[in-house]
């Protein structure tokens, strides 16, 4: 009945979601409420974990891509997991740390690293830098060195792939700030350059075609295309790639009509052309490396909001106003993006009108559903919007000083807070004057 599968209801009629009433949360911790199923995404990371296992030998390791979202808890979650993590700033790599989250097996990516943020790397101990241009490659040279060690980098390279998702999350292609182009030689000449640095080790390489990708085509083409530049860059400069990144992208389930692949397919489909195209070429199968975010977290999370004033302009549209908005949620506004949702206190309610959600802040793109169909909404009643755990809480804002929301991750039917809901004092913290 609702689209996922781990959300029922209870005899109240209530949502319910890891054993706790949806209800009860939002009456207990206010809305908005980010809720997170906890069982969900661990067993989202251990299907990237078993596959590994399955289709690799464990010749390789999952990486959560923690930019969709990253808290002191979702590290502790992957670090009991046994998975690692790849990180894009100094915030996330700092989390990460806190958290106690083994720095080995801490990946760092990003277009534009500081020095600050390479140093923190460096001094910390991670695993590797994903290094994205020749300014910061120097960087990492020069700072390992300052430091007396020998720093291993993996090189984001563009594969070429058209990965057919949103402009804006499609990264594969040589227009992209990301990286370095296989067709212009830039990815070619990077190692050439790198081999000779002194505190480097290349290690590996890396591709991320994009997000929400919903074709396994794509991956499969992005696989055979790095493994044949990895056997080039044997052949010709001498250099022995180890480990291979196939970065992540996999598609969720945002409305009924989304139809993502199962990821452990997903895997298998890919070490199979793996293994054909290293056997072709001679080489050995490199260690895969993974970095699922999305969905290891999106379709585990749910929003709730209270719905406040409702405005029908006769002929024109109806709009539906809930108590958060763009700044817990600005997938709308970036992407366009679409949603489902139901309504936590009458968990049978009928999709019986065509409505628009929309949020809190001022500006009119500030919208959570257009459009949608959805139960007739009264005011006070709790919609729950579900598929909300990647990309919001990471991406939210104070715009217009609203507070961000509490999250709350539920299990057995227990509750646990992991972030406070943001307080008033909490939005002038830094201000001066
Ligand atoms: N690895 C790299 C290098 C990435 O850039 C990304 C996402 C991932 C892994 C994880 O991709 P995922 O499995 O989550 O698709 N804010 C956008 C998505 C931006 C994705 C950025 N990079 C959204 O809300 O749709």
């Amino acid at each position: 009945m609702f689209i996922h599968d781990n959300i029922s209801a209870n005899d109240k009629n209530h949502l319910v979601m890891g054993g706790c009433d949806l209800c009860y949360l939002a009456d207990k911790y206010k809305t908005p409420l980010y809720v997170m199923d906890e069982e969900k995404v661990r067993d989202n990371m251990r299907a990237y974990k078993n596959a590994i296992e399955d289709y690799y030998n464990s010749n390789g390791m999952v990486l959560y891509a923690s930019k969709a979202l990253s808290n002191l808890y979702m590290y502790k979650i992957a670090k009991e997991e046994g998975i690692g993590v790849d990180v894009v700033s100094g915030g996330e790599l700092y989390t990460a740390l806190k958290a106690g989250f083994d720095a080995s097996k801490i990946y760092f990516h990003g277009n534009n690293k500081t020095y600050d943020e390479i140093e923190l790397g460096i001094k910390s101990k991670i695993a590797c830098f994903v290094a994205d241009s020749i300014n910061e490659l120097d960087m990492i040279d020069r700072i390992s060195g300052e430091n007396n060690t020998v720093t291993n980098v993996m090189f984001r390279i563009k594969p070429g792939v058209d990965a057919h998702t949103h402009e804006f999350i499609a990264t594969g292609q040589i227009d992209s700030k990301f990286g370095f182009a296989i067709e212009n030689n830039e990815a070619y000449e990077i190692i050439k350059y790198a081999k000779n640095l002194k505190n480097i080790m290349v290690v590996g390489i890396h591709c991320h075609i994009g997000s929400q990708i919903f074709e396994l085509e794509p991956f499969c083409e992005a696989a055979r295309i790095m493994i044949k530049f990895m056997t080039k860059v044997k052949n010709e400069l001498g250099v022995n790639i180890k480990r291979l990144n196939l970065g992540g992208g996999f598609g969720i389930k945002y409305v009924k009509e989304d139809t993502p692949v199962v990821y452990p397919k997903y895997i298998e489909a890919v070490s199979k052309v793996l293994k054909e195209e290293c056997e072709k070429e001679g080489v050995d199968l490199p260690y895969v490396l993974m970095e699922p975010g999305r969905s290891v977290v999106g379709d585990a999370g749910v929003t709730l909001y209270t719905v406040g004033s409702i405005k029908e302009i006769k002929d024109v549209r109806k709009y539906v106003s809930v108590d958060g908005g763009m700044g817990d949620n600005p997938r709308y506004i970036l992407y366009e993006a679409e949603y489902d949702a139901a309504v936590a206190n009458r968990a049978d309610a009928k999709e019986e009108e065509v409505v628009t959600v929309c949020g809190k802040c001022c500006e009119s793109g500030d919208i959570i559903m257009k459009d949608a169909k959805l139960p007739k909404l009264k005011s006070g009643d709790i919609l729950c919007v579900m598929s909300t755990g990647a990309y919001n809480y990471s991406m939210s804002s104070n715009y217009n000083r609203i507070c961000r929301p509490a999250m709350v991750f539920v299990s057995g039917g227990k509750e646990k807070l992991a972030v406070k809901r943001e307080t008033y004092e909490d939005l002038i913290r830094n201000d001066l004057m």
